[in-house]
């Protein structure tokens, strides 16, 4: 996911085809208008997902410690509208109704994440357990085993213990592998019985790059050019151990599998007769999903990404590269360890060769992950983006990224464990008929890679709710389920989406153009008595405020200009322009 500065560089229009080798996937007859009807294999997986900071609210209850998006959220400025996810959807206390939208859905499985500081609060095992939060995953399980719905594992879903930030300076530290092993191990034993697929790592991009680099996501640190190598490298240790810890210690009774899921977008040559633009869009994905797959399956990192750092650091007058190396042990020991691969996808970008030059004269704080790709990202401008900015639907460079992934890794098991589209909070709309047809042509997209081989054993739709979306706070909405964040209850509406997903779900897949038209048809339908119930509620809730803010004479003066006066001072403005022109159309005549 681009920063927003970069994104200044994208609106430029491109309009090429790929043309790229690989033996099996024949790149150049990727239609992309073309839908294909038919069905997935039979038991693939059904899902949708979310992640404990983002949905479950109580982030001080029971004894859970903080986490280090805790303390960045309640900071000032580092969100939007300086939202946290104190209370969220309040998740903690709805495990039932919330398993309940799922059985609606008739998901196979739930992908969701354990609060590394819900169960242990300083992050240090040896200092205390909380048994509470035990307890909190323990009724989450058994309730979705009893509904008949796989639970799919995430350790790591950005939520890092305080204590270990402040004490280590968190993924800087080489002694988080260690920790982090020790609350694996801890979740192993607990729930291991009950859960079978494990995901170490949720994003570790997002963690390195956004967390340590860009410092737009906790825990907020700036280490322009090396931070988010050094996070990476111990990242993948981490990962490692993890996947050792489960092979010999917890497989043999527990017959699990531990996987790791990263995400990437994926990346499109500008010029596909330029060489240049060719390679720059593989130096994308290489540094995107590269960083973390080529260690996990070949034992070391991408080529390009040793010879482009490399070279970069010795220009800079540096005695190594700031990419860190792994040993022969560590890197036979970190080859291999992926029994799946989770899969997180959203968009694509058109990439072009773009230099920048560093030498001696330029500070070694002037080069980061970004610099050192040599490349610019730009986006088609009639692609559809309804929600967050660096989001474009582009449903074909998704079936292009699974094929990359065949090729590259060996064609290994896959689960997409995020794929989805959001919608900005001003849009309280139900009917959300433009992420069925994201859903729609993205899911279509990945049976047509199934179709050319690729091994995608499971789909997790992303997400279940809508829910504190990391910087953007609520601002945007990726829920199938829609979020009444105003309302302390914090009640869940369907979307016309969940009708349309749960379609899908039932048939496994499209089964021919009549009926999927018709899926659609009745999903816009119905949503819109659903919608009627919102519109009351917030009528109810606008005038329960307006009640409250009349208590209230500072806020409610200011409230009341933006609620009240500048929506009425607006149709006013407009009804008098209108009869404005009226007037002057009437004197032409
Ligand atoms: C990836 C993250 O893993 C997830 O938490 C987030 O909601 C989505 N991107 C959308 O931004």
């Amino acid at each position: 996911m681009l920063p927003r500065c970069a994104l200044g560089l994208c609106h430029v229009f491109m309009l090429v085809l790929c043309l790229s080798a690989s033996e099996d996937f024949d790149w150049t007859k990727n239609d992309h208008g073309s839908f294909h009807y038919g069905t997935f294999p039979a038991g693939f997986s059904w899902g949708a997902g979310s992640s404990a900071y983002q949905t479950e609210g109580a982030w001080d209850k029971d004894g859970k410690g903080l986490s280090i998006w805790d303390v960045f959220s309640h900071k000032k400025d580092k969100v939007q509208q300086n939202n946290t996810g104190d209370s969220s959807c309040e998740g903690y206390y709805k495990v039932k109704d919330d398993v309940s939208l799922m059985k609606e859905l008739k998901l196979n499985h739930y992908r969701f994440s354990i609060s590394w500081p819900r169960l242990i609060p300083t992050g240090i095992k040896s200092d205390h357990i909380n048994e509470k939060g035990i307890q909190y995953y323990d009724e989450l399980i058994d309730h979705l085993l009893e509904n008949n719905i796989t639970p799919i594992v995430t350790l790591y879903h950005w939520d890092l213990p305080q204590v270990l930030q402040e004490k280590y300076g968190g993924w800087q530290n080489i002694s988080m592998v260690t920790h982090f092993n020790e609350f694996a191990n801890l979740c192993f034993e607990r729930f291991g019985n009950r859960v079978k697929y494990w995901i170490t790592f949720n994003n570790p991009w997002s963690v390195a790059v956004e967390g340590y680099e860009t410092g737009e996501h906790a825990p907020g640190l700036r280490l322009r050019g090396t931070g988010a190598y050094r996070a990476a490298h111990h990242i993948i240790k981490a990962h490692a151990q993890v996947w050792h810890t489960y092979n010999t210690q917890w497989r043999g009774k527990q017959k699990g599998q531990v996987g790791i899921s990263l995400s990437a977008d994926w990346g499109e040559p500008v010029d596909i007769s330029n060489q240049k633009d060719i390679e720059a869009a593989e130096r994308y994905v290489q540094f995107y999903l590269g960083w973390f797959a080529t260690p996990i399956f070949h034992g070391d990192y991408p080529q390009v990404m040793k010879d482009f750092i490399g070279r970069k650091s010795t220009q800079q007058g540096l005695g190594g590269s700031r990419l860190p190396t792994f040993s022969t042990q560590e890197k036979s020991y970190i080859k291999g360890t992926c029994d799946f691969l989770g899969v997180g996808h959203f968009t694509t970008r058109y990439i072009t060769q773009k230099n920048n030059p560093s030498g001696p004269s330029s500070s070694s704080s002037s080069s980061s992950y970004f610099t050192d790709r040599d490349l610019a990202e730009l986006v088609d401008p009639r692609w559809p983006d309804p929600g967050s900015e660096w989001l474009y639907s582009v449903p074909w460079g998704f079936r292009r990224l699974l094929n990359f992934i065949k090729s590259q890794y060996g064609n290994p098991l896959i689960y997409v464990t995020e794929n989805g589209v959001s919608e900005k909070m001003f849009c309280t709309e139900l009917c959300d008929d433009w992420r069925i047809q994201y859903y729609k042509d993205y899911i279509n997209e990945m049976l047509k890679a199934i179709k050319d081989g690729v091994s995608v054993k499971g789909y997790t739709a992303w997400s279940l709710l809508d829910k504190f979306e990391w910087d953007e706070g609520y601002s945007e909405r990726f829920g199938l389920y829609y979020v009444d964040f105003r309302n302390k209850n914090k009640p869940r509406y369907p979307k016309a989406s969940v009708q349309f997903y749960k379609r899908i779900i039932s048939s496994n897949g499209f089964p021919n153009q009549r009926e999927v038209e018709n899926w659609r048809k009745k999903a816009v339908e119905t949503c819109s008595s659903s919608n009627q119930l919102l519109a009351a509620e917030e009528q109810r809730s606008t005038a329960a405020n307006i009640l409250r803010l009349i208590h209230d004479p500072l806020t409610s003066h200011m409230e009341m200009v933006t609620e009240i006066v500048v929506p009425t001072v607006c149709t006013l403005s407009i009804l008098l322009c209108a009869i404005f022109l009226m007037f002057l159309l009437r004197k032409q005549n």
